[in-house]
C-alpha cells in the first residue's frame, strides 16, 4: 500500500487562498505542501518569521505554487487582524482558513503554573477563536460566501487525557465552536470541520510530548489497531478534501484519523486483544460443556 499517493486531482484547490497557522513546521507544513501542489495560494504564520520564511521559499521550489510568510502570534487579537489583511493585500480574499497551531507540554496538572495552563488555552483555544473570529467577522461583512474553517483538534478532546489537561480543555472548546459555528454561520456560506489527528510523528511536538527515552518506552504505534503511526500525506490527503468544494456538503463533522487508536482506549472488553488462540478455545469448550450439563 503506497501511504504517500496523493489523493486529489491536480486543479483540486485551483483559485483557492489558504491560511495556515503554525504552517512553518510539521503537520502544518505537509497539508500546507500539498495545498500548494492542488493549485492553491497558501499563506502561512507563526511566531518565528525566518522559519516561516525559509518554508516558504522551499515549499514554492518543490511545488512551484504561491505561499506568503506573515509573522503572527495568534494569541494576539490585533495581531490576527493585521495578519489577515496582509494575506488580502497579498491574495485579494481569503477562502479557507485552517487553525493548525498548537502548544501542548506533558505534565501533571498540580505541577502547572497558572501562567503555563493559560499559555496552552490561549494558544489553542484563544489563537483558534481569535482567527475564526477576524475570518469570520471580514466574511459576513463583505457578504463572501463559499468559507471553510477547518479546525485540528484531537481525540483527546471528547476523551479528555490526563497529563495534556491544558491541551484537552482548549481542544473540547474547539470543537464545541467547531460544531456551533457549523450551524451559525452556515446561512453565511461559512463551513466549519474538525480533523482529530491520532499519532502522526514530527519532531517538534514528539520531542516535546515523548523526550529522552520515553519515546522507546511508550512506542506510540504499538498503542493503535492498525499498529502503526500516521503517514503526514494520509492526513494532508483528508485535509485537502475538507477544504475543497468535493467536500461542499460536510459541515458541522469531525472526522478521526488515528488507525482506531481512541476506540482501542475506550471498549471495554478490548484488552482482550491479549487473549492467545489457545486460551479462547479453552474458555470455548468451557462455556459448551456448561451449556451441555
Ligand atoms: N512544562 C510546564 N510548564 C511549562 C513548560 C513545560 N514543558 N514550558 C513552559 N512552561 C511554562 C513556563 O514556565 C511559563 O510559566 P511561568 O511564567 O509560570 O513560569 C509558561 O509556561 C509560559 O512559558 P513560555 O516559555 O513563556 O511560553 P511561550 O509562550 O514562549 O511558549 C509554547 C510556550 C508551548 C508555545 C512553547 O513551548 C513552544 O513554542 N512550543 C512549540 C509548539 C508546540 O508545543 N507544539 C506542539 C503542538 S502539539
Amino acid at each position: 500500500m503506497d501511504l504517500k499517493k496523493k489523493m486529489l486531482r491536480d486543479d483540486a484547490l485551483e483559485g483557492k487562498n489558504i491560511i495556515v497557522t503554525g504552517g512553518g513546521s510539521g503537520l502544518g507544513k505537509s497539508m500546507t505542501s500539498y495545498f500548494l501542489e492542488l493549485g492553491a495560494n497558501v499563506a502561512i504564520t507563526s511566531r518565528n518569521l525566518e522559519k516561516l520564511q525559509n518554508t516558504a521559499k522551499e515549499l514554492e521550489n518543490e511545488t512551484g505554487g504561491k505561499c506568503f510568510a506573515v509573522q503572527c502570534d495568534v494569541r494576539h487579537y490585533d495581531q490576527v487582524e493585521a495578519m489577515r489583511d496582509a494575506v488580502i493585500d497579498e491574495f485579494g480574499s481569503v477562502d479557507i482558513l485552517l487553525n493548525n497551531a498548537a502548544g501542548n507540554f506533558i505534565s501533571p496538572t498540580e505541577r502547572l503554573s497558572a501562567n503555563a495552563f493559560d499559555t496552552i488555552i490561549d494558544i489553542v483555544l484563544k489563537g483558534s477563536k481569535n482567527c475564526t473570529l477576524a475570518l469570520g467577522k471580514h466574511w459576513i461583512d463583505k457578504k463572501e460566501e463559499n468559507k471553510t474553517i477547518l479546525n485540528i483538534v484531537t481525540t483527546y478532546a471528547w476523551t479528555g487525557s490526563a497529563y495534556v489537561v491544558p491541551s484537552a480543555t482548549a481542544k473540547a472548546g474547539v470543537l464545541a465552536m467547531t460544531r456551533s459555528l457549523a450551524v451559525e454561520w452556515a446561512k453565511y456560506g461559512i463551513r466549519s470541520n474538525a480533523i482529530a489527528p491520532g499519532p502522526f510523528p514530527t519532531k517538534g511536538a514528539w520531542d516535546r510530548l515523548l523526550p529522552g527515552d520515553l519515546k522507546e518506552k511508550f512506542d506510540l504505534a504499538k498503542k493503535v489497531p492498525l499498529k502503526r503511526v500516521g503517514d503526514h500525506q494520509e492526513l494532508a490527503n483528508l485535509a485537502a478534501y475538507l477544504v475543497s468544494d468535493f467536500s461542499a456538503y460536510v459541515n458541522g463533522e469531525v472526522i478521526t484519523i488515528d488507525g482506531g487508536e481512541w476506540l482501542k482506549g475506550a471498549g471495554q472488553f478490548n484488552l482482550l486483544e491479549a487473549v492467545p488462540e489457545e486460551m479462547w478455545d479453552m474458555l470455548e469448550n468451557m462455556i459448551k460443556a456448561k451449556k451441555n450439563k
